[in-house]
């Protein structure tokens, strides 16, 4: 198993563009199951969680293929932006088998698609993972409004659509609520809009996820010819088509990555150019580093989501008080990152955790390597320290290794983030970013130099994003 080997304290300098989204690409790739058109997504990220997507998508009939120009960049190198394009040619398979869901929690974004399309579904229930116990009452409540009959079997979910005057499966339009204890859904969000563009009659969503992967969503199936008005606001309008074409887009970029990166520019005290950044994704993100003494300078430029921005740090970092909440409240796949920078503040935060009130494995490691973390339900007391010491420490999920691996670039000494299959899920080679920008860090295997995972390789079985 990878792990990575970081000594710290290095400033990082340099230039990062920012790849395409992996929560955008994982729903539009699931969204080619709608039409037997073509459906080509540019700037796909190279990860393991695109690449299990692929695997259980040809398992529905929806086969994934490469331009052949693209190809494997030596070690160490990252990858040229990466385009794929989806095709379904068999419309018969309706089963996201347990094996693949827990591999991969997102894979339940495949659930709106099917029933739509093929009348049926049946979707294993991911059940928990490191970050909480994440149900799907949800997605389900959203799906049976649109007139889906939900069963439980054998722990599958089993959707089947009514039937129409013509005997036909067909979801019919609805007034849909999505609000649960901790806000919206996102992949709800997702399944349940995805779902409507092919129902009869037109729907309503309420209390809708705003995040910007749900408007790159609402793109694709907008540019497949489904008509929706308001997405990435809480209410969603779809009136539903007969049928859907292909389609080409290239994804929003990733906010999680670029808030990561930019958080690792201000533990090292660097100075690091980010392009393609979705700075207007990240607001609440950029509020709290501004509070934290780290200067984020925007180029002028016409597209915020695609923009050009400075991030650097020359004076200590101040605490701060961060809440996470549904986009575009601080986003929880921010919340690690942000604990590892402040633990160096000087003076006390609080970080407080709204959407996933259980995400906080990584207090515990933080705390081997000298951060001082007091730990009360859904919130954590950050009393700064002068200084992260290097330890062994373990990865628990995707974005619990980023605030590690953060943790270990700023530390003293030698850290080893073990089990960074999780990492690989969800940033492109991060490694070979961080060691572009000046971070003495590598990869072993088994204590052994290892190359950064090679396109296709999959990654071990891990339950999360
Ligand atoms: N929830 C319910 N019932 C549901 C669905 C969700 O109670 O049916 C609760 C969850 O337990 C949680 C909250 O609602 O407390 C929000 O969950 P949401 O459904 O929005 O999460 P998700 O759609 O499963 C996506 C991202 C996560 C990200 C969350 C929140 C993808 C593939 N995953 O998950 O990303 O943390 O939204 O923004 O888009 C990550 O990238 O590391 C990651 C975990």
């Amino acid at each position: 198993m990878d792990a990575f080997v970081i000594r710290g304290g290095r400033p990082l300098v340099g230039q990062f563009r920012v790849n395409g989204a992996k929560n955008a690409a994982l729903p539009l790739m699931a969204a080619a199951l709608l039409t037997d058109q073509p459906v080509t997504l540019r700037d796909v990220p190279d990860l393991s969680d695109v690449r299990n997507m692929r695997t259980l998508l040809a398992e529905l009939g929806c086969e994934t293929q490469d331009p052949p120009t693209q190809f494997t960049p030596p070690p160490g190198r990252p990858s040229p932006p990466r385009t794929l394009t989806l095709r379904t040619t068999v419309g018969t398979p309706v089963h996201a088998r347990y094996e693949l869901v827990r591999t991969m929690r997102a894979s339940v974004c495949v659930l709106g698609p099917l029933l739509a399309r093929r009348g049926r579904a049946r979707v294993a229930m991911p059940g928990g993972c490191a970050i909480g116990d994440r149900p799907i009452d949800l997605h389900l409540r959203g799906l049976a409004a649109l007139g889906a009959s939900v069963e439980l079997d054998a722990g599958d979910a089993v959707l089947t659509a009514p039937r129409g005057p013509g005997g036909e499966r067909r979801l019919v339009g609805a007034r849909v609520y999505l609000g649960g204890r901790f806000g919206s859904t996102v992949l709800g969000t997702a399944n349940v809009m995805a779902a409507a563009t092919l129902a009869r009659g037109r729907t309503l969503i309420e209390c809708a996820a705003c995040e910007p992967e749900i408007a790159d969503l609402a793109r694709l199936l907008t540019a497949m010819g489904a008509r929706i008005d308001g997405a990435g606001t809480p209410r969603i309008v779809v009136d539903g088509v007969d049928r859907l074409g292909g389609a080409d887009l290239t994804l929003v970029p990733d906010r999680i990555e670029a808030g990561t990166i930019m958080a690792a520019a201000a533990i090292t005290g660097g100075r690091v150019t980010l392009t393609n950044c979705p700075i207007d994704a990240l607001l609440a993100f950029t509020d709290i580093l501004t509070a934290a003494g780290v200067t984020v300078e925007e180029e002028p430029g016409a597209d915020l989501m695609r923009a050009t921005c400075v991030v650097s740090r020359d004076t200590p970092l101040r605490p701060a008080h961060v809440t996470t909440q549904p986009h575009p409240g601080f986003p929880t796949d921010l919340q690690a990152q942000t604990m590892a920078l402040l633990a160096l503040a000087r003076g006390n935060s609080v970080i407080t955790e709204r959407v996933f009130p259980q995400r906080f494995l990584h207090v515990a490691e933080l705390t081997r390597m000298g951060a001082r973390l007091d730990h009360e339900g859904p919130s954590v007391v950050v009393s700064g320290v002068d200084r992260l010491v290097g330890a062994p420490v373990m990865a628990s999920d995707l974005r619990a290794s980023a605030g590690l691996v953060l943790a270990g670039l700023a530390a003293q000494g030698e850290t080893t983030v073990r089990r960074v299959y999780h990492l690989d899920r969800g940033y492109e080679r991060l490694d070979a970013a961080l060691a572009s920008l000046g971070a003495d860090i590598r990869r072993v295997r088994d204590g052994q130099p290892a190359a950064p995972p090679a396109v296709g390789d999959f990654a071990p079985v891990a339950a999360g994003a």
